[in-house]
């Protein structure tokens, strides 16, 4: 866990660089299905980077005016302590917080007009729609949480992206931790490979691996022989010779830092020929994009080199044809490779992407409008301290390659004979597809894998499957 002193130096920062006062909110349960059985509550981001060991629905009130933080917590009662144990009380809670004073949540509304005495106050909304409407009528700002225009005030989104983007040591540390938990994981998983295994077992042993060390997982696991499926949460495919398991999955600590890892491995614990000659294309391309993502390198281009790598890859494999540049022109390599190389991570698995596009794609750079390109997340040039995903991959999916007007488009550049060898491949389940995914930290040295400890060599994952007993 950060210590208090790194909390309390993020609010400082905040503080003094505010020009009014700011409430937040950490957001609160949501229902399952009837109120009393909600999902685990995880707060908000950017409160968490403000605040450890966060409750649910609490606030906090930042006044440039005299430097002070106030939080806001449900007050502690008899009925709370029965059924989900004893709290902290106020008092002790203000030391170990270090703020300047505790409130019931109740005299938010209350508190916040007599310490704001006109000022216009402004806060952020929340993946938590009561708790965003609570925060509209508190600071008269139209608030919305699904607004591509991002949650709040521009300026105020603006600041704490700016705090929030350059990770500094005490991050760092919690996102190595997250790392090691996911390298866990992962092996365990590869360990526990075998034909005739169940997705649905190794992803048990997933999920035991990150509440074994206290995380939970950052995003829904990614644990399929059906890779090709990019966002794939079902679990529910026996696992058979012949095919291969992408996991997609990383740990998030109780503090929201977390890791996002991709791995692909053979059943059976051997790449095929075929296998073997695609996955070295993937290996290829993340290795030249982690190598390109240095200080100053502009994002988009760092993606750019994975297309370029996979484009040449396939065309020396007679699956592209064409002379790559044209390719990339048109924008064919994403008929294989459909999304973008990767994201920012932090507290959140896709760092403040909730803050949309006018933060991820400064100066008047804007999303390409071409079929993959278009979801590159961000386009940022890269400073020491970002971290970012790099995530190239390889699928053949039948729903592109058979998609008439993608079909079309990229005709020229497909020799579609090959292509159907490979979606019928694997006794006609298809190949799938193949991801590898790591974390890389930009410093003014080079970029630094902060994920680098989990094989992704191809002899070392294929001795990492069914070792387990
Ligand atoms: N790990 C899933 C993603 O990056 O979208
Ligand atoms: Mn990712």
């Amino acid at each position: 866990m950060p210590e208090l002193a790194f909390h309390r130096r993020r609010r400082e920062a905040f503080l003094g660089r505010l020009d009014g006062p700011v409430a937040l909110f950490a957001g609160g349960w949501r229902a399952r299905n009837y109120p009393a059985n909600p999902y685990s509550f995880r707060a908000d981001s950017s409160f968490l980077y403000f605040f450890d060991r966060v409750e649910p629905n609490a606030a906090a009130f930042f006044d440039p005016a005299d430097g002070t933080v106030r939080l806001f917590l449900e007050p502690r009662t008899p009925d709370d302590a029965l059924w989900h144990g004893p709290m902290p009380g106020f008092e002790a809670l203000q030391e170990t917080q270090g703020v300047d004073e505790i409130l019931p949540i109740g005299d938010l509304e209350d508190a916040v007009a007599r310490l704001a005495a006109g000022r216009p106050v402004r806060s952020l909304a929340v993946a938590h729609e009561a708790t965003t409407t609570r925060a509209r009528k508190l600071t008269g700002e139209d608030l919305d949480f699904e607004s591509a225009a991002g949650p709040g005030d521009p300026a105020l989104v603006d600041l704490i992206f700016d705090l929030r983007v350059r990770k500094e040591p005490e991050e760092l540390a919690e996102m190595r931790r997250a790392a090691a938990v996911t390298r866990e994981a992962h092996l365990a998983a590869m360990a526990h490979t075998k034909p005739g295994g169940t997705e649905g077992y190794l992803n048990g042993i997933v999920d035991g691996c990150f509440a074994r060390a206290g995380c939970v997982s950052a995003y829904p696991n990614i644990l399929s022989v059906r890779g090709e499926v990019l966002h794939n949460h079902d679990h529910g495919n026996e696992l058979r010779t012949g095919d291969l398991v992408l996991l997609d999955a990383g740990a998030e600590r109780p503090t929201g830092y977390c890791a996002d890892v991709t791995r692909t491995w053979p059943v059976d614990g051997n790449f095929s020929c075929e296998q073997a000659e695609v996955y070295e294309i993937v290996l290829a391309a993340e290795k030249a994009s982690i190598e390109a993502a240095r200080p100053g390198a502009r994002y988009r281009d760092v993606h750019m080199v994975s297309a370029r790598i996979i484009a040449d890859g396939l065309v020396q494999m007679g699956v592209m044809k064409g002379s790559v540049d044209a390719i990339l022109e048109a924008g064919a390599h994403a008929a294989f490779f459909p999304h973008g190389v990767g994201h920012m991570i932090g507290i959140d698995v896709h760092d403040m992407e909730g803050f949309g596009d006018r933060v991820h794609y400064p100066n008047g750079r804007e999303r390409s409008t071409q079929f993959g390109t278009a979801f590159l997340r961000m386009d940022r040039d890269l400073e020491a301290g970002h971290v970012f995903t790099i995530e190239p991959g390889i699928y053949f999916v039948p729903a592109i390659l058979h998609d008439p007007k993608l079909g079309e488009q990229f005709a020229p550049f497909i020799d579609q004979a090959a292509a159907e060898r490979f979606l019928k491949a694997n006794g006609g389940r298809g190949f799938g597809g193949i991801r590898i995914e790591d974390d890389v930290l930009c410093t003014a040295d080079g970029p630094e894998v902060l994920t680098a400890d989990i094989p992704k060599e191809r002899k070392d994952v294929e001795a990492a499957v069914g070792t387990a007993g």
